[in-house]
């Protein structure tokens, strides 16, 4: 994946010890979600992978990160739980695209799956 980016929004995919995993998603094709992610975020946004966020029984998780245009706003991160399919990616993807969080209305894919953690 790639470094973060200044000037645009970053898709942080949990692949912990639960998020991409088969046992806590049978069936889910995870490395399918994670190309759609990328490739669909193309040069837009960044796309990482880290390590367990803290949420497991939300798996799979996307952490959409703003932008410093979209922080001014006064967005902050959106969690978004069960990321486990290619279109929920690929909507992901292209709301960040779009500008993401403080910038461009999240699509109802992600409406649906978005929740609070943490602060
Ligand atoms: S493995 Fe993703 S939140 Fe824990």
């Amino acid at each position: 994946m790639t470094r973060p980016v200044a000037g645009r929004p970053t898709l942080t995919v949990c692949r912990g010890c639960c998020c991409g995993t088969e046992r806590k998603s049978p069936g889910v094709d995870h490395e399918a979600v994670l190309t759609t992610l990328s490739q669909a975020a193309g040069e837009s946004a960044t796309v990482r992978v880290a390590d367990c966020l803290g949420p497991c029984e939300k798996a799979d998780v996307v952490v959409v990160g703003p932008s410093p245009e979209g922080r001014r706003s006064g967005a902050r991160p959106v969690w978004v739980a069960r990321v486990g399919t290619a279109r929920v990616a690929d909507a992901l993807a292209r709301w960040a695209g779009e500008g993401g969080p403080g910038i461009a209305d999240a699509p109802p894919a992600v409406l649906a799956r978005a929740f609070r953690h943490g602060r």
